[in-house]
């Protein structure tokens, strides 16, 4: 089997990942960095981001006061505040190196920024490029990726296990370490080992837990599984994040986003009445923080029976709608929904974790070697909901802030032999039918027993379901080679084991977490 060495290795190709290369081959010249990532290159939540990215750079009207008081109310008690003013002071600062690397964001008629408004802000700060700010920033990123000669790119490569002491056999000691990972070449099918002095897990979230999402499909949590088996701490994995306004897919699967900068322009939310229902909410109504929002059509939508309520665009100004927006009219166009005379259909989707792998501010997991990035991990910049743009923004701090570290702490030393990968025993699957048949089951289980509104009868009838899940996973992995939706299955039950086991231990309702007897409503 193929063994490479390397300096720094980091999974996955968004944001995260993709900005700590860059930074790290910038600076250390004489360092190789190799990229793993699963699927195409591009591929990524980061991809398809729309809002943009929530910076304070109007300080007449902003501040970094505001901003920071407008992310702890949507935490709702839950942020480390000492994280959240650290990442909204550096967030200027890192979003003018994206503007080095020349990624382009929209200016208003005056040459400024023009600026976007979304749920929980209570200014305009969101710096965006249209409605598809992920694409540019990823094509950015990735063309400064191509140009600099000590990043290998690899492309259909995806990390199976992190290696730690357990793999080398050593009696194993108080606090892990990482020595790099276990990768499967997609194409040929190999397993081949990856060596690392420092590896960096940024491998983004979770979202196709619930089959309804508004993630593409490589937010399988693989990273936060990997992490799990390594021993590392992963905190606030009930924090799921649903977004208020998917596009209505009756088919299930991916579901479109209709981004709240939509709702910040102005559009309402109404029953299939008309009834415009987000006042008697909240008094920021459609402005409120998206846990209100996902919760209020919830409850909508089971008061009334539909499937979906409806976003309105129809009193906006269409030209300049169209000018903000042009990725989400066209894709309603293919819906043969015309917004300037239709409401859209929509619905919340599980969109962002809250939690995740635990991390310092300086991106160390606590597992020795091993660093995190971006969706995966829990930074406590959230709590227990994410301010709307806060992500983008969070990953571009701590791929800085991990790029800084190790400056001042280079090298460290790494074991001289790591075993293969062991595969003894094993055959390749003949019954896909197993692996999409248990997929299906965990999401259906995710979506209704671990969905916006949960119960603790529900959340303990899920633990006895996902067991047999799990032990039938366990027992099909056991005897298969290696196959990338296998990985991803089993990765996806370690997380929705993590997101059931830490709602039971949550005993109040918070922003993104709603359980029916934290109120008392349930005998
Ligand atoms: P990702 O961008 O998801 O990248 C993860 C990478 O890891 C991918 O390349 C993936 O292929 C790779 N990977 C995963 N597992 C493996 C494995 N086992 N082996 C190898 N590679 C692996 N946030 C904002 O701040 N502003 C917005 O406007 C915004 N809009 C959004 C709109 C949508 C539709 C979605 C889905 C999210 C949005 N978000 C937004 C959230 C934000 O896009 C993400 O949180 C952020 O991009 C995550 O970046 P990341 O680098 O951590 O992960
Ligand atoms: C959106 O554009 O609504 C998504 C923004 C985000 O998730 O931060």
């Amino acid at each position: 089997m193929r063994m490479i060495s390397t300096n720094y290795l980091v999974i996955g190709s968004g944001v995260a990942g993709l900005t700590f290369a860059v930074k790290a081959a910038e600076k250390f010249l004489d360092k190789n960095i190799v990229i793993v990532t699963k699927g195409d290159e591009d591929e990524s939540n980061t991809k398809y981001a729309q809002g943009g990215i929530a910076v304070v750079l109007d300080t007449e009207e902003d501040s970094f006061q505001k901003h920071i008081k407008d992310t702890l109310i949507a935490g709702d008690g839950l942020c480390d505040e000492k994280v959240v003013e650290m990442v909204i002071k550096e967030g200027p600062q890192r979003l003018r190196e994206l503007i080095a690397w020349e990624a382009n964001f929209d200016l208003n008629s005056e040459g400024g920024f023009d600026l976007g408004k979304e749920g929980g802000h209570s200014e305009y700060r969101v710096v965006h490029h249209k409605d598809i700010t992920g694409y540019e920033v990823e094509r950015a990123l990735l063309e400064r990726v191509h140009q600099l000669p000590n990043i290998t790119l690899l492309p259909h490569h995806f990390a199976i296990d992190l290696v730690t002491d357990h793999h080398l056999e050593n009696p194993a000691p108080e606090k892990l370490s990482c020595y790099g990972a276990y990768v499967l070449n997609q194409e040929d099918g190999n397993i081949i080992t990856i060596q690392a002095e420092h590896s960096l897990l940024a491998s983004g979230g979770i979202g196709r837990v619930y089959g309804h999402t508004t993630n593409p499909i490589i937010a399988t949590g693989d990273g936060i599984a990997m992490a799990y088996r390594a021993k590392a701490q992963i905190k606030d994995m009930e924090f799921i994040q649903f977004h208020p306004t998917a596009l209505y897919n009756a088919e299930g699967g991916s579901y479109f986003l209709i981004s709240e900068a939509v709702r910040g322009f102005g559009a309402y939310l109404r029953n299939k009445d008309g009834y415009r229902f987000m006042p008697d909410y909240d008094k920021r109504a459609e402005l409120a923080s998206r846990d209100i929002v996902s919760q209020s059509i919830d409850n909508e939508l089971k008061k009334s029976g539909d499937t979906h309520v409806f976003l309105d665009c129809t009193h906006l100004d269409i030209v300049t709608l169209k000018k903000h927006f042009p990725n989400i009219y066209n894709k309603c166009l293919e819906h043969h929904i015309n917004i300037e005379k239709d409401w859209i259909p929509v619905v919340p989707a599980s969109h962002y974790l809250c939690g995740g792998i635990v991390v310092d501010k300086k991106g160390r997991t606590s597992v020795n070697n091993l660093f995190a990035c971006g969706e995966c991990t829990r930074t406590g910049l959230h709590g227990a909901n994410r301010l709307a743009s806060n992500s983008l923004l969070e990953a571009l701090v701590y791929a800085h802030n991990i790029f800084k570290y190790l400056e001042t702490n280079p090298d460290v030393a790494t074991p001289k032999t790591i075993p293969d990968w062991n595969d003894e025993g094993t055959s390749i699957p003949k019954e896909h039918v197993l692996i999409q048949h248990n997929l299906k089951q965990l999401q259906a289980l995710m979506r209704d027993y671990v969905g916006i509104v949960r119960s603790n009868d529900r959340l303990i009838k899920a633990v006895g379901h996902l067991d047999l899940i799990y032990r039938e996973a366990e027992e099909f992995y056991k005897k298969s080679k290696i196959t990338t939706t296998l990985c991803e299955l089993r990765n996806m039950i370690n997380v929705g084991h993590l997101i059931i086991g830490q709602s039971i231990e949550r005993k109040e309702n918070r922003g993104g977490y709603f359980n029916l007897d934290n109120l008392g409503l349930v005998d």
